[in-house]
């Protein structure tokens, strides 16, 4: 017989876990029941909201080790040192399925890792792929509404899903990317990890670059075709992961940066923030920092990869935004998502809470954690709850102001309004990917557009079809014949 007492919530030793009190045998249970009660009411608020995009993901724990120490570039703590070592939470993830939906959807991969940093944390909230469908934060939610289920059937809808980048010609780049024969990573590590967007460091004179995140799978891309997706277990990529870690068969990816000056980026030829564009290595070559391992699975799935919060705007003092006007979207988005679906005080939980000190005067909600007083803890403090104060010399927080991030420059000479950027060139780097398949890989990628694209209205076809022509006429040949003999 086991020693460890079965208790209630709140610690009051249980006598009977198979037998509610009722009247009698056969009759009716009484309000004595508090411990049924209490384990029902328990049980109806064991889900929280799933994520509304990137529902099902896996996560795991490891190691951020410096190759190249970054210090010329930034002061970030963490890139200081060769040898470094930085504990890392990582989160891969489908986008647009449910948490219940396929490991193996054609579907762009989220990459999200969390440094705890003696600095606080920094969170590189990635994809698998180096751009997105779109370059502003007000048609995210358009585009997920029409890539996700119809509201009235709750199916998928192709017609929908090509509808949506019939209208955005920005988003060709990716699509080629997705639809290629990289659309469906074997696992999740067999791909690599993209910032996609351009951030930036500034170093301790003040200077700031704009970088790009890479993360190189050092297990080698491998992908599957749409058959062998469809015959593979819908749970494949999230046991992959597990048991490779707990074999002991680590996963790791090269990190590498791509660093643009401010006075590069002044007249670059593409725009340096365009979330749909790639900066060629050619220009901006790919410099090694670190490697990044996985070693360790979560012990409690619920607790820790479904309760993670990311955030990008979880930056440490060293790296910054840019003007990306997705990424300053994505600044608001990802905090109220957290105070939604996980509560005003996510980043108490274990999986969200820094390693190093914090303090502050945020107070109360619900679920705050305990009060020391000025106690350098993960929680709220029972000291003094406003600043400025006088407590400052007998341990109340304040400002460090060598941390201030340098002005952020504007590239241009600009008024406050709604800029267009539609006459944008959206076709040059789609082709430019198109061009550099071989047979077999534009054979993949025209057929699984034409099959998708076929269920589509015939002015979306002939949309995309102009779109596809732009990039490179070969690409909108090949989509239309197939399209042709599908029909
Ligand atoms: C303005 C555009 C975007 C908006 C509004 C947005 C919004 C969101 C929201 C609300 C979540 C769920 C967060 C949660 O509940 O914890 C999420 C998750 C995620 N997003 Fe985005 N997103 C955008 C663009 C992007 C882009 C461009 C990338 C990649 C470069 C990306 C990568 C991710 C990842 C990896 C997750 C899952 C994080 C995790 O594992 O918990 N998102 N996004």
């Amino acid at each position: 017989m086991s020693n460890k007492k079965l208790t209630t919530a709140t610690g009051s030793p249980v006598a009977d876990d198979n037998n509610s009190i009722s009247v009698g045998e056969h009759g009716s249970l009484t309000f004595d029941n508090h411990y049924t009660f209490e384990k029902l009411a328990h049980f109806n608020r064991e889900r929280i909201p799933e994520r509304v995009v990137h529902a099902r993901g896996t996560g795991a724990y490891g190691t951020f080790t410096v190759t190249r120490s970054l210090k010329d570039k930034t002061i970030a703590s963490f890139l200081q040192t060769i040898g470094q070592k930085t504990e890392v939470f990582a989160r891969f993830s489908t986008v647009g399925g449910g948490q219940d939906s396929s490991d193996y959807a054609r579907d762009p991969r989220g990459f999200a890792l969390k440094f705890y940093t003696d600095e606080g944390n920094y969170d590189m909230v990635g994809n698998n792929t180096p751009v997105f469908f779109l370059r502003d934060a007000i048609k995210f939610p358009d585009f997920i509404h029409s890539q996700k289920k119809d509201p009235r059937t709750n199916l998928p809808n192709p017609a929908a899903i090509y509808e949506f980048w019939a209208n955005h010609p920005q988003s060709l780049h990716q699509l080629t990317i997705l639809m290629s024969d990289r659309g469906i990573p074997a696992s999740y590590r067999n791909m690599h990890g993209f910032s996609s967007h351009t951030y930036s460091f500034w170093n301790e004179q003040g200077q700031r670059f704009w970088f790009k995140w890479h993360f190189k799978s050092n297990q080698g891309i491998k992908c599957l075709s749409n058959d062998e997706a469809a015959a593979t277990s819908p749970v494949g990529a999230q046991q992959d992961l597990v048991e490779a870690i707990d074999q002991g068969d680590y996963p790791s990816w090269t990190a590498k940066v791509q660093i643009m000056t401010e006075d590069e980026a002044q007249d670059y030829k593409i725009n340096p923030f365009d979330l749909t564009k790639v900066w060629p290595h050619a220009d901006f070559p790919l410099i090694e920092v670190g490697q990044l391992e996985l070693n360790r699975n979560v012990d409690n799935y619920f607790a820790e990869t479904e309760q993670a919060c990311f955030a990008p705007s979880n930056l440490v003092p060293g790296i910054g935004v840019s003007p990306d006007k997705m990424l300053q979207g994505r600044l608001l988005a990802y905090q109220d998502a957290h105070r939604y679906r996980v509560g005003a005080n996510a980043n108490q939980l274990p999986v969200n809470a820094a390693k190093c000190p914090v303090n502050h005067y945020q107070r109360d909600g619900a679920m705050a954690g305990d009060c020391p007083v000025h106690g350098d803890s993960n929680v709220q403090d029972s000291g003094v709850n406003y600043y400025p104060n006088d407590q400052i010399n007998s341990g109340a927080p304040s400002p460090v102001s060598f941390v201030e991030e340098p002005a952020m420059p504007i590239l241009e000479n600009a008024w406050v309004k709604r800029y267009s950027t539609d006459g944008d060139d959206h076709y040059s780097q789609a082709g430019d990917l198109f061009r550099l398949m071989n047979e077999s890989q534009k054979d993949q990628l025209t057929t699984t557009i034409a099959e998708g694209l076929v269920q589509a209205t015939e002015s979306v076809q002939h949309r995309m079809l102009i779109q596809f022509g732009k990039a490179d006429i070969d690409y909108a040949a090949r989509v239309k014949s197939i399209m042709e003999t599908t029909k």
